[in-house]
């Protein structure tokens, strides 16, 4: 069965997020075109996502060196045990939806925090010795981001590391297949902020069908 996860970066809900609308509004349209299909949401704010932090080190540390899962401590179990799910997760799905806003010309720390739960070598990239290689390869993604400002194109595209992050992590894991879809300039344009998620919602539905 194609398994699509959808994962998003906000703290508040649909009603307060444009990157949230827009991605409810592409899944319920993807539902309705695939009804076959399981989506599994990743909220990341209601999730636990730990960091890689000393713990987490020292786990990897006595893994490494042989040591049995029962020498590790219950915190440390806890952490390298969830990161070890997650990815797992990430790997078993087909396909990828993000919804996540630009902060500060980037993404939201706790989607770089999830990012650093899959990307393991050997399991999402391998080490090779022409560089990395990607092992996702077949994958489809999709990453929408909302933006008070244009980004996507025009003086600002240069500054832009939320989606180009997204994109290039994506494609060091091997999925080529990745499309962006940008709820832009509410704050550049207030006088038009209904008419760019209108916009945006109706780009959603329409890529939904062949997503
Ligand atoms: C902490 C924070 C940082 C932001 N940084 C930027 C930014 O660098 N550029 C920009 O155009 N808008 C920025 N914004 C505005 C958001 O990108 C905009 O409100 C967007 O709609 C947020 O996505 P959301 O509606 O899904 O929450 C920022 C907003 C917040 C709260």
């Amino acid at each position: 069965m194609t398994t699509v996860l959808y994962i998003t970066a906000n703290p508040n809900d649909a009603s307060m997020s444009y990157s949230k609308a827009v991605g409810d509004t592409f899944i319920k349209a993807y539902q309705q075109s695939n009804p076959e299909h399981e989506v599994i949401t990743v909220d990341l704010y209601a999730s636990y996502i730990p960091y890689i932090d000393s713990e987490v080190f020292a786990g990897w540390g006595k893994l490494q060196s042989g040591s049995d899962f029962t020498a590790l401590t219950a915190s440390e179990q806890k952490k390298v045990q969830r990161l070890d799910a997650l990815c797992s997760q990430f790997i078993e799905a087909d396909k990828y939806v993000i919804a996540s806003p630009l902060w500060n010309l980037s993404i939201p720390p706790i989607l770089k925090a999830y990012f650093d739960a899959v990307a393991v070598a050997g399991k999402t990239f391998k080490h090779t010795e022409q560089g990395a290689v990607g092992l996702l390869a077949g994958k489809k993604a999709l990453h929408i981001q909302a933006s008070g400002g244009v980004y996507s194109h025009g003086p600002g595209a240069d500054k832009e590391m939320g989606h180009r992050y997204v994109k290039t992590i994506l494609t060091f894991f091997g999925v080529e297949d990745l499309r962006g879809l940008f709820v832009e300039g509410h704050d550049q344009m207030p006088d038009r902020k209904e008419d760019i998620k209108t916009e945006a919602e109706q780009q959603a539905q329409d890529l939904a069908k062949t997503f």
